[in-house]
């Protein structure tokens, strides 16, 4: 039997340790287990973190083992190579699938009822791989997507636009990569079409200011590994986000990665696309309206994903 209250974090480098952080501060859970292949890092960071419990919220983190697993709601895996300045999250591939051959076995001797949330990149290729290694029902192996990639574009047009980044409604969707897309075609502010935002704000080069903000939010990963060496707040409040929808059973539309089954005329492969997320994880994944040029495109980076996996033995 699981319980909602507990969730479990494989991985505690930066994404892991980062994300721990924002869970702990977020009072979703009573417990949450830290794993990493360095056990010693594993301990350090469950220690540190408790010694921010006094200004928190009551709860326990500790390092723990895969027994520990045993009744987690929520298996959190941010376990894995990251990219170096010079590689795409692609390049990872061959390594961090094979740390899933050795991770996803020891989970599901221990659980097969909870929910696994994949961030490891890259993030749609092992969600797929993770969904095949556990056998678990389609809705309860999720990967984060383009869920920071949306945020990052809210956050670019809000500072573009000078407004609050939450009233905008735009999602980034495909591979959480290079062949990403941002769905202008149903962008809008509070239900104003964007264009006609941008006007009453000053703007009236859209195509070029479209082009600019969609080349920032692809390459943001990129430009932020060459200046510090990678990325970690940004992914630990979306993976809180994705945690808040599922543990409070919020119903939230989420664009995070489950398996794609006829959705945009795609099948068998895992993307970001916008996604009802609940207490039972992937609800129902929404077909949004898309026009001939942005179907083409999430069409190009399916292929994309699904040359990678044809490369893949599991
Ligand atoms: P990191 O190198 O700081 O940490 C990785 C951790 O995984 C290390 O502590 C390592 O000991 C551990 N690990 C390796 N093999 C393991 C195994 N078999 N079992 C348990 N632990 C194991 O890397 P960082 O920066 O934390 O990134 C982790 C992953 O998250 C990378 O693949 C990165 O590309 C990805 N990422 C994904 C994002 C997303 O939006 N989905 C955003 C940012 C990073
Ligand atoms: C990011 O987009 C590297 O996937 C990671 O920040």
């Amino acid at each position: 039997m699981v319980n909602i209250q507990k969730a479990a974090m494989i991985g505690c480098g930066a994404v892991g340790a980062t994300s721990a952080f924002s869970l702990m501060q977020s009072g979703l859970f009573s417990e949450l287990v830290l794993i990493d292949a360095n056990q010693q890092k594993a301990e350090g960071e469950a220690t540190d973190l408790s010694h921010g419990l006094p200004f928190g919220r009551p709860m326990k983190i500790y390092a723990g083992t895969y027994d520990d697993l045993a009744d987690c709601y929520l298996i959190i895996i941010t376990a894995g190579a990251a990219q170096k300045p010079d590689e795409t999250r692609i390049d990872l591939v061959n390594k961090n699938v094979k740390i899933f051959k050795s991770i996803i076995p020891e989970i599901v001797k221990r659980n097969t009822e909870g929910i696994l949330l994949v961030v490891s990149n890259p993030v749609d290729i092992l969600t797929y791989v993770t969904l095949k290694l556990s056998g678990f029902p389609t809705n309860r192996v999720i990967g984060s997507g383009t869920v920071l990639d949306t945020a990052r574009l809210k956050y670019l047009l809000g500072e573009h636009l000078q407004v609050d980044s939450r009233s905008i409604h735009a999602f980034i969707i495909g591979e959480h990569g290079d062949s990403e897309l941002a769905v202008w075609s149903s962008a809008n502010v509070s239900g104003v079409d964007l264009n006609h935002f941008c006007e009453l704000r000053g703007h009236y080069n859209h195509m070029e200011a479209m082009e600019r903000i969609y080349t920032d939010v692809r390459d943001s990963a990129y430009e932020i590994i060459e200046k510090k060496g990678a990325t970690y707040y940004g992914i630990a409040m979306a993976v809180r986000r994705i945690c808040e929808s599922i543990i409070r059973n919020e119903h939230s539309i989420l664009p995070i990665s489950s398996l794609i089954c006829g959705h945009y005329g795609l099948e068998d492969v895992c993307m970001g696309v916008p996604t009802v997320v609940g207490r039972n994880g992937a609800e129902t994944v929404l077909d949004i309206p898309l026009n001939g040029l942005e179907q083409r495109k999430l069409m190009a980076s399916a292929d994309a994903l699904r040359k990678v996996l044809d490369g893949i033995e599991l």
